[in-house]
């Protein structure tokens, strides 16, 4: 592939930083080495000495004074080599991606860590986005990238899209505006860059299927179109066996895919990865030089140890555990729109992810409707419009993530037996015996509250539940 027809002109002129590349250089020199180049503060100057963290398994994190020494100083731009290395191996078992063996021009198999992968996807789309560009992708989509692409002056074009995903026939139509052999003449006006989200998307909750997968990675050989598979979702995919990724399918190297540990390890600790070809991973990791220099190095190496420790057995087991979480939570929460919001709208099951995404029957535009009326009475959603690409257009669908019922309210749910009749007289009651049961009644009052709240005196019923 040719790589530099999809850089931005900011991308191409992008140039190693001499005094980074020292910092690699000192980080890779034995003890012996003198360095008077970097200019990295002494550590020994620093208040903190040591940690230890206690992990949930009673395992501990332990940093004693050289690594926390290392932790509280700059390291290299594209990641910690042990993080690195770690997770390139898991790449390679979960995906076994063409390119692993690729040559570096040929588009082989890369990685860089990104503080969240927000930050790869922002420097993603920087890297291709030129403004005017037209660049498809499958709305209603992650507001975050909108946020990203819109202010780059680009032009999005949706592609028709449903539970399964991105639909490839609705692709091919879009397409079909377009002449391929078009594609690599000056001023084309054909799309390069088509982002989607494969599993779990934000806020459909749609997951994209194999063979849909397979006929979009065609097209996009036929368009050379480089495929952005923003996939945060991934590790919570209910069922098993996982789906094959696009980067599974990438024989060509157009493969740009953004993971992340934040609906896993930890949202705060900001780890995410770009995987894709080498030179397309080089120049993210020139923009990182330029603007963060790199992710955290304590948390790079917290993170590190831990998946060290585990193995990667440890790791999938750990994960096998927080599926069974969100999948009781995805359940609890379709048992309780089956409940209260049969008559009043429609849904589907996800199978990954943690959002249900709720079309309001009768309502052509939510926003008043959860802005207003919804706040007043205590609930907090999403309105669908948000997620398009003009936020101003009518969207009658709302977004409920069931990631959050807090164990204070699961545990305070279950430690009480409590009936509740509501002043529209629908009366239910909960025996609470398990933080399953906890759960199902946090939606339960939640969505019933969204169904009926209006009659409802919400100050009453927020204090009888939260007791
Ligand atoms: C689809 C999608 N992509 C990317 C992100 C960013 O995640 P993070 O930066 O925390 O890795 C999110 C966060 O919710 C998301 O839903």
């Amino acid at each position: 592939m040719n790589y530099a027809r999809f850089l931005t002109a900011v991308s191409a002129a992008r140039k190693p930083s001499p005094i980074r590349m020292l910092t690699e250089i000192q980080q890779r020199s034995p003890p012996s080495m003198i360095s008077l180049a970097a200019g990295a503060p002494n550590p020994n100057t620093f208040p903190f000495q040591s940690c230890s963290i206690q992990v949930k398994n009673g395992d501990m994190l332990t940093f004693d004074e050289t690594m926390m020494k290392r932790a509280l100083q700059y390291s290299s731009s594209s990641g910690i080599p042990e993080l690195l290395t770690w997770m390139k191996n898991l790449q390679k078992n979960l995906h076994n991606p063409p390119t692993a063996n690729y040559s570096a021009e040929k588009g082989q198999m890369d990685m860089c860590v990104t503080t969240g992968s927000q930050e790869g996807l922002c420097k993603v789309f920087e890297m291709l986005v030129n403004p005017g560009d037209n660049v498809l992708l499958d709305a209603p989509t992650y507001s975050g990238t909108l946020a990203a692409l819109q202010p780059l002056g680009c032009n999005l074009i949706n592609v028709p899209s449903d539970q399964h995903g991105m639909i490839p026939g609705g692709l091919k139509e879009v397409l079909s505006r377009w002449d391929p052999a078009d594609v690599h003449k000056p001023h084309s006006t054909v799309p390069r860059v088509l982002y989607t989200i494969p599993n779990g998307g934000n806020p459909t909750g749609a997951s994209m299927t194999t063979q849909r997968k397979r006929e979009v990675y065609e097209l996009a050989r036929q368009y050379d179109l480089l495929i952005i598979e923003d996939d945060p979702y991934y590790f919570l995919q209910f069922d098993k066996p996982w789906a094959p990724t696009f980067l599974s399918m990438d024989v060509d190297g157009r493969i740009i895919r953004t993971d992340s540990f934040s609906k896993i390890l930890s949202s705060g600790l900001r780890i995410g990865f770009v995987t894709g070809p080498k030179p397309l991973v080089d120049r993210v990791v020139l923009h990182i030089q330029a603007s963060t220099m790199h992710t955290s190095t304590f948390t790079q190496l917290m993170v590190s140890q831990l998946l060290h420790g585990w193995g990667q057995e440890g790791f999938l087991n750990h994960i096998d555990g927080v599926i069974e979480f969100y999948r009781t939570q995805r359940d609890a929460m379709l048992s309780s729109a089956d409940k209260w919001l049969k008559d009043v709208a429609e849904w589907h099951s996800p199978a990954a992810g943690m959002f249900l995404w709720i079309k309001v029957k009768g309502v052509a535009d939510t926003q008043k409707l959860i802005m207003e009326k919804a706040m007043e009475k205590e609930v907090l959603l999403v309105p669908g419009g948000v997620f398009m690409i003009n936020s101003s257009d009518p969207c009658s669908y709302v977004r409920a993530a069931f990631s959050l019922s807090t164990p204070q309210q699961i545990d305070e749910v279950k430690k009480h037996t409590h009936t509740h009749t509501c002043k529209c007289s629908h009366t239910y009651t909960h025996t609470h015996t398990n933080t399953l049961e906890g759960n199902k009644c946090t939606f339960s009052f939640f969505l019933h509250r969204l169904s009926r709240g209006s009659l409802h005196s919400s100050r009453n019923l927020c204090e009888e539940y939260i007791r």
